[in-house]
């Protein structure tokens, strides 16, 4: 266990563990209610957007920095994703977190390791058809993760809207004793959704990339004038894609928010969600409609 102050000289400083045993152990002595906030780091505002809600709802809040190789298909980022503890640490430091959790791949799995969480055809559709086994792996190490710490309630962002719905799904059917809270998707002031990946975006993408969020935003507007037609609102969102050269869209979807089922029509409210491939990056976003 080590102690680090934040550069600004104040006298917070964020305990940090890796192990099982010494999480348990301060665990205990956290007073409640105690928030978790998982993460795989490279925390940036929207991290700390989860952190902020966490800290004002709880009395402990505990970060966990684990970049999950179980959610990562082959050649995919694992190993190039972005790493950078000592500046997670300072954000931690600078946003009253109590405890950082950063256990390495052992400590979660540890040899022999075989059991996972699958979730069935909500993990398979959208993200789940373009990255196979992704959510099998985020509902796996969320399922540990809240195992382990045990917190009182867990904060995600609406930024991963079906990563949003696979997690409802596990702690409602393994009954977890745990609340969850969603945090609206914080972004850049032209709309992007702020994400670890956009590091990998050239200039010219980083100007292309507020198309995912155009596309939305037409979408939205379109359902706010009255359209409820599902395949229509699809229709809109693609146009707006097809203008940007740079963007090749993956999917675009309307799908109900509860089983992520394509919908006909819009009457229940819905998910909007698509994926968009950049040259060096692939960016997703989402907007729900009430
Ligand atoms: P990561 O991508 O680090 O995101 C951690 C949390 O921050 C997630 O709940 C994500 O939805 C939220 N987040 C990311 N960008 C956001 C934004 N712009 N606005 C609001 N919230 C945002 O998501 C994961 O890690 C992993 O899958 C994890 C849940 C930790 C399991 O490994």
């Amino acid at each position: 266990m080590a102690a680090v102050l934040p550069p600004d000289g104040s006298a917070r400083s964020v305990r940090i563990v890796r192990d099982r045993a010494s999480l348990a152990a301060i665990r205990a002595a956290l007073p409640g209610p105690v928030g978790l906030v998982p993460t795989m780091g490279a925390l940036h505002g929207g991290h700390v957007a989860l952190i902020e809600r966490a800290r004002a709802e709880c009395a402990s809040v505990v970060v966990s920095i684990f970049v999950n190789p179980m959610q990562f298909g082959p050649g995919e980022d694992y190993e190039r994703y972005p790493r950078d503890l000592e500046a997670d640490l300072r954000t931690c430091a600078a946003h009253g977190v109590d405890l950082v959790f950063t256990p390495d791949v052992p400590t979660i799995y540890p040899p022999g390791h075989s059991t996972t969480v699958d979730v069935g055809p909500l993990g398979t559709v959208l993200e789940g058809a373009a990255r196979p086994g992704h959510f099998r792996g985020v509902a796996t190490v969320v399922t540990i993760l809240l195992d382990l710490v045990r917190p009182d309630l867990a904060y995600f962002g609406q930024k991963d809207g079906q990563q949003v719905v696979v997690v409802g799904r596990v702690v409602r059917d393994l009954a977890l004793a745990v609340g969850l809270v969603v945090v609206p998707t914080v972004r850049e002031p032209d709309g992007l959704a702020l994400s670890s990946r956009n590091a990998y975006l050239s200039a010219a993408e980083r100007a292309a990339a507020p198309v995912l969020y155009r596309a939305l935003r037409a979408a939205v507007d379109d359902y706010a004038r009255g359209e409820r037609d599902a395949e229509r609102l699809r229709a809109r969102m693609r146009e707006v894609l097809a203008a940007e050269p740079l963007a090749r869209p993956d999917y675009v979807s309307v799908a109900d928010r509860e089983t992520l089922e394509e919908l006909a029509a819009v009457d229940r409210g819905a998910l909007l969600s698509l994926a968009v491939r950049f040259p060096s990056a692939r960016l997703i976003d989402c907007w729900p409609l009430d």
